[in-house]
């Protein structure tokens, strides 16, 4: 059902941005300032999306989670409580970001299913801006050419 992916979208996106949050203020190393910057631009473009989301859910008269305690029920990525190295911190934020793709992709099929246009071409622009941060994310992974 969409309300109920919807949901579940508005939680795991809210996870993702408080964890690249937090990875913004605890990264430590010598590219501090690079990742540093680049969690900021994550966390925030992330958290962007949330108040749509919870709006959609609201055409769709439901209500809208809006606690710790129900993103934590019903978020699909792990929340994060230690410090990884920087690397780690970019593979858990990528697999965590194709987690929400897929979570986007199940979205749209739903937004389809019930011939609702406007929520899949929002769903389907949240394809295109989480696909842009994979891109990104897989950059830092790529070993640098000799
Ligand atoms: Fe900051």
């Amino acid at each position: 059902m969409l309300a109920d992916d919807l949901k579940t979208l508005l939680a795991t996106q809210y996870a993702l941005s408080i964890k690249a949050q937090y990875f913004h203020w605890n990264v430590e190393g010598s590219d501090f300032a690079q990742y540093h910057d680049f969690f900021a631009n994550f966390y925030e473009e992330v958290y962007s999306a949330v108040d749509r989301i919870a709006e959609y859910i609201r055409t769709l008269q439901e209500y809208s989670p809006g606690s710790f305690e129900r993103f934590q029920e019903l978020s699909i990525i792990q929340g994060q409580t230690k410090v990884p190295r920087a690397r780690l911190m970019i593979e858990e934020l990528l697999s965590d970001n194709n987690t929400v793709i897929d979570l986007l992709n199940q979205t749209f099929a739903s937004a389809e299913q019930e011939n609702n246009q406007g929520i899949a071409n929002f769903v389907a622009e949240r394809l295109d801006a989480q696909a842009k941060h994979g891109w990104m994310l897989r950059s830092f992974l790529k070993d640098q050419r000799a």
